[in-house]
């Protein structure tokens, strides 16, 4: 046989081989719609393992807390049900305590200081940890800088925050920092929030710009105050399950894919940041924009003691130190 006709064999035995190779249809959950932040990254994400593996891993997309909230979708991950959650890191404490530290209110300078935390060592540290409570962490991705809405005033400094009960995530981090401000921290699932704002169960609630404007939050709420006092992280996290499955060379497509994930969806958090607040009030928001950080950050001094007890002193100088 012409080497020409053994290169043609070889190429159509290939290529029927690829035609029989089995997809696999991974399930991908996250809170907003597939617009937002977390769908622009989880789009991202599957699309490259799509390519990546010649179409052996593709993903069917659950928006918009289809399959929960973010705590419900973590055990899932954990028992193999689900296989992949873009998550903010609010619950995630509960299940790996290591990421507690970055939940630390007024802990970030600005987007530059988080996400360089979390792309060097301290943050890739602290993705080690997750196998051994049986979630893989791909990437650290991105839900923003939190900041405050309520139906009741607009909100300069803490003392005007005082007296609203607010919804917050389910993380003691959280709480503990905001109880300093004067609110009433109500821990509630997202998905129970929306409703929760229009019956007035609660006066207000924290998230970042993306996720107001992907929620609708200008329906229920008339108060948006950017008081920036959280760095909201997020995560791709990845059931043992199928990764346990992966080759080291679909493993190796499925980290990159998780990091192409994370600019896309840190690009996006940014656009919503720089157009959304506008847009927010043509939606009938009254935006305060100019809010006395330093107060927030006096009141929130007796919290510090408590985080540096629970975390280390030292740990947290590491974070602010990084440059
Ligand atoms: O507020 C939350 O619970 C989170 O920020 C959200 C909206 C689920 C996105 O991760």
């Amino acid at each position: 046989m012409k080497l020409g006709h053994i290169a043609a064999a070889c190429l159509s035995l290939a290529l029927s081989a690829g035609a029989f190779a089995q997809t696999t249809t991974l399930k991908i959950g996250y809170a907003t719609s597939k617009e937002s932040h977390y769908g622009v990254g989880s789009t991202v994400f599957c699309d490259e393992i799509e390519k990546g593996t010649q179409g052996r891993y593709k993903c069917q997309h659950f928006a918009n807390s289809a399959l929960g909230g973010e705590r419900e979708q973590i055990e899932a991950i954990q028992l193999g049900t689900q296989d992949l959650l873009n998550t903010s890191t609010g619950p995630v404490g509960n299940f790996v305590p290591e990421v507690k530290i970055v939940d630390i209110p007024f802990l970030f300078r600005d987007y530059d200081h988080a996400r360089k935390v979390m792309d060097g060592p301290i943050g890739q540290d602290i993705l080690t940890k997750f196998p051994s409570k049986g979630i893989i962490a791909l990437a650290w991705t991105e839900n923003g800088f939190r900041h405050m809405t309520n139906s009741k005033r607009d909100i300069v400094k803490p003392t005007d925050a005082a007296g609203l009960k607010m919804r917050t995530m389910e993380n003691k981090v959280h709480m503990d920092g905001y109880r300093t401000f004067g609110i009433l921290p109500t821990p509630m699932a997202f998905p129970e929030l929306f409703g929760a704002l229009q019956q007035g169960t609660v006066d207000g609630q924290e998230n970042p710009i993306p996720v107001i404007l992907s929620a609708k939050f200008s329906q229920v709420q008339k108060h948006l105050s950017l008081t920036g006092h959280v760095y909201s992280p997020a995560l791709l996290l990845l059931s043992p399950k199928v990764w346990n499955k992966l080759s080291d060379a679909d493993k190796k497509v499925f980290v990159d894919a998780a990091q192409k994930a994370s600019v896309a969806q840190r690009k996006k958090v940014n656009d919503d940041e720089n157009n959304g607040i506008a847009q927010l009030e043509k939606d009938g928001m009254k935006v305060t924009k100019t809010v006395d950080g330093a107060a927030f950050r006096e009141a929130l001094k007796p919290a510090y003691v408590g985080y540096a007890k629970e975390f280390g002193a030292d740990n947290i100088k590491k974070i602010s130190d990084v440059k």
